[in-house]
């Protein structure tokens, strides 16, 4: 049933960017908004689940590419239901299931509705949870674009316990390709171990650059795929094999990149260089996007990811769920519910 407008709906806010993740994850408010109805080129999806990734906290804290006019809606992806659609939109997608992505300055998906363009939805293949929906786009493509940058070597690859170590994980075995671990707690790494990580090293043990010595004797990565930046980058770079990659896609670590010999770059041809979602979806087209969704959709149907939910929210607790993703992210994400 199409929604009655002026819509009234209730999103959460933030009012101010915090380098702090603990005080702007308590910052946060509930408060209401209203749509009068969807644009030209919009769809209105009922939302149904949204996660927190890294990004939404980068986000809050003010040190994430987006940074949208406040107060602001935080989400970047999530699932739901098309209640409405704008003028120039084909109205067979309302009552659609739909994976939900949202980039640039728009409302986020952090909300009971959300306004977005067709570009930035997928259908939710058949078959799907709400979980495995809500949490289609941002890992999954982004694994798949990494593991394009593999050229078919051995990867290894920091804070693996991740969920896209998941699904880098599942694309690696069906390359038949080694993939190496790196994470800070022997917990994560026993864990992995189980999974089907070739190696898995504990970055807080204090033998860790003898036995990354030996997993890169042994397998010879190739591409290093860094999500921490700071002084690891720069450790793990010194021990690649010559004609290396480090692809950096993340920055959990907070901290600059340091560390990279100059005589590295320059005789053992060390490249180095970034990845962006976004970017890839820009230079990827429909065609192929749709393609990647495919193939990603059957790693998740045939249970190749797990995708854990570690702690599940209403709009009005996201302080108790995002302390108990920060305090413990390999055990899974943190969901809304609407
Ligand atoms: N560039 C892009 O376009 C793009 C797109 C998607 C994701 N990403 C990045 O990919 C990374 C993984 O995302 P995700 O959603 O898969 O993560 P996730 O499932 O939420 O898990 C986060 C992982 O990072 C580890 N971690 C957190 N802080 C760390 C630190 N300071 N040092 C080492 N390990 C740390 C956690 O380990 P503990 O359990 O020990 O806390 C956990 O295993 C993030 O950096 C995210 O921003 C980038």
């Amino acid at each position: 049933m199409k929604p009655v407008y002026p819509l009234h709906y209730r999103v959460a806010l933030l009012p101010a960017y915090q380098p702090n993740p603990l005080r702007a994850l308590l910052s946060l408010q509930l408060a209401e908004k209203t749509i009068e109805a969807p644009a030209a080129g919009q769809l209105l999806v009922r939302m149904k689940a949204a996660p927190c990734n890294p990004s939404d906290i980068a986000f809050m804290q003010g040190g994430y590419n987006v940074v949208k006019p406040l107060p602001a809606v935080p989400g970047f992806e999530g699932a739901g239901v098309v209640a409405d659609v704008g003028p120039d939109i084909d109205p067979a997608w309302i009552g659609r299931r739909v994976s939900v992505f949202v980039q640039g300055h728009n409302d986020g998906t952090w909300a009971e509705y959300v306004l977005v363009s067709p570009k930035h939805i997928l259908p939710a293949p058949d078959g799907f949870t709400l979980e495995q929906a809500a949490m289609f786009f941002i890992n999954p493509f982004t694994a798949w674009g990494l593991m394009e940058t593999a050229s078919g070597q051995n990867v290894l690859m920091n804070a693996a316990g991740s969920r896209l170590g998941e699904y880098l994980l599942a694309l690696s075995k069906q390359r038949q390709m080694h993939l190496i671990g790196i994470v800070r707690k022997e917990q994560t790494a026993e864990t992995l171990i189980k999974r089907g990580f070739d190696s898995v090293l504990v970055s807080s043990s204090p033998d860790f650059e003898q036995q990354l010595r030996q997993a890169i004797q042994q397998f010879q990565p190739h591409l290093f795929l860094d999500a921490v930046a700071g002084e690891q980058c720069g450790q793990v770079a010194s021990l690649l094999p010559p004609d290396s990659r480090v692809v950096v896609y993340g920055g959990l670590s907070g901290k600059e990149i340091s560390g990279i010999s100059a005589l590295q770059l320059i005789f053992k041809k060390l490249t180095i260089s970034g990845f962006d979602l976004n970017a890839w979806f820009a230079a990827a087209g429909n065609e192929k996007v749709n393609e990647v969704a495919r193939q990603l959709s059957l790693i998740i149907r045939n249970n190749e990811v797990q995708n854990p939910v570690a702690i599940t929210v209403g709009l009005d607790e996201l302080a108790k769920g995002l302390r108990h993703y920060l305090g413990a992210m390999s055990e899974g994400k943190m969901l809304i519910r609407f």
